[in-house]
C-alpha cells in the first residue's frame, strides 16, 4: 500500500495559491499539510484561516491541518467553516485534551494530536482509542528545513506498539526532516503520512519526488 504524502505548503508561494494547488492537484499527494503558527505555541507566525480557505478554494485533497497554537479551542468552528478536514492540535497545548479531541470530532473533523520531540508518547496513552491520528514531530516546530531527530524512529515504534495493543485504527504521522533516505525507515517503523516541505520544494521535480516518497 502507498504511503499517504503530505506536501507542507509553508515554504509555498502564497500569491499563487490557485497554480500551486492546481500543480498540486496533478500529484500523487493525497494531503495538503498547512501549518498554522502564532507567535505563542512557536517562535514563528505564519497564516490563518484566510489562506487555509484559499487552498480549500482550489483542491479536493485532504486539508490537514496542523495547529501549532496556543489556544485552539475557541477556533475549532472556524477551522471546520474555512473546510478543514483533518485538524491537529499539540498536546503541549491542551489542558483539557480530550475535551478538545471531542469538540474537533463533533465539529465535523478528524482529529489529530502532535508531539513535540520532548514529549513521551506513553502520555497517550489513556486517548489513543480516540485519536484519529498522532504526528510525531521530528524537529521541534516552527520552521521548515531543519535537521531530523533519530530519536523519532524509537518512538514511532512505541507508538505503533500502543496503537496495535489497543487495537485502535490511529494513523501515525511524521513531521519535519523527513526526506528519501529516511523515509523507508520511518514507514518500516510504522508510519502511515509523511510530511515533507523542504524535501519537495527544493527538489527538482517535486512531483516525482512525492512519487517517490509515497512509494518509500
Ligand atoms: C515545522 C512544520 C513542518 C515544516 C516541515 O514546524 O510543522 O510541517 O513545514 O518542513 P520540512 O519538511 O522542511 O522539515
Ligand atoms: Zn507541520
Amino acid at each position: 500500500m502507498k504511503n499517504i504524502v503530505a506536501p507542507s505548503l509553508l515554504s509555498s508561494d502564497f500569491s499563487r495559491i490557485k497554480e500551486e494547488s492546481e500543480r498540486l492537484n496533478e500529484s500523487s499527494a493525497q494531503w495538503f499539510h498547512l501549518d498554522v503558527m502564532d507567535g505563542v505555541f512557536v517562535p514563528n507566525i505564519s497564516f490563518g484561516l484566510p489562506i487555509i480557505e484559499a487552498f480549500r478554494r482550489h483542491t479536493t485533497k485532504v486539508l490537514d491541518v496542523h495547529a501549532m497554537i496556543a489556544n485552539p479551542d475557541p477556533y475549532i468552528n472556524d477551522f471546520k467553516s474555512a473546510g478543514v478536514d483533518i485538524l491537529t492540535v499539540h498536546y503541549e497545548a491542551c489542558p483539557h485534551l480530550h475535551r478538545t479531541i471531542d469538540a474537533i470530532k463533533k465539529a465535523g473533523m478528524k482529529a489529530g494530536v502532535a508531539l513535540n520531540p520532548h514529549t513521551s508518547v506513553s502520555l497517550l496513552s489513556e486517548i489513543i482509542q480516540d485519536l484519529d491520528m498522532v504526528l510525531i514531530m521530528s524537529v521541534n516546530p516552527g520552521f521548515g528545513g531543519q535537521k531530523f531527530i533519530e530519536h523519532t524512529y524509537e518512538k514511532v515504534r512505541s507508538l505503533k506498539a500502543m496503537i496495535d495493543m489497543a487495537g485502535s485504527r490511529t494513523i501515525i504521522e511524521v513531521d519535519g526532516g523527513v526526506n528519501l533516505e529516511n523515509a523507508p525507515k520511518l514507514v518500516a517503523a510504522g508510519v502511515n503520512a509523511l510530511v515533507a516541505g523542504s524535501t519537495v520544494y527544493k527538489s527538482e521535480d517535486p512531483l516525482k519526488t512525492i512519487e517517490a516518497l509515497g512509494n518509500a
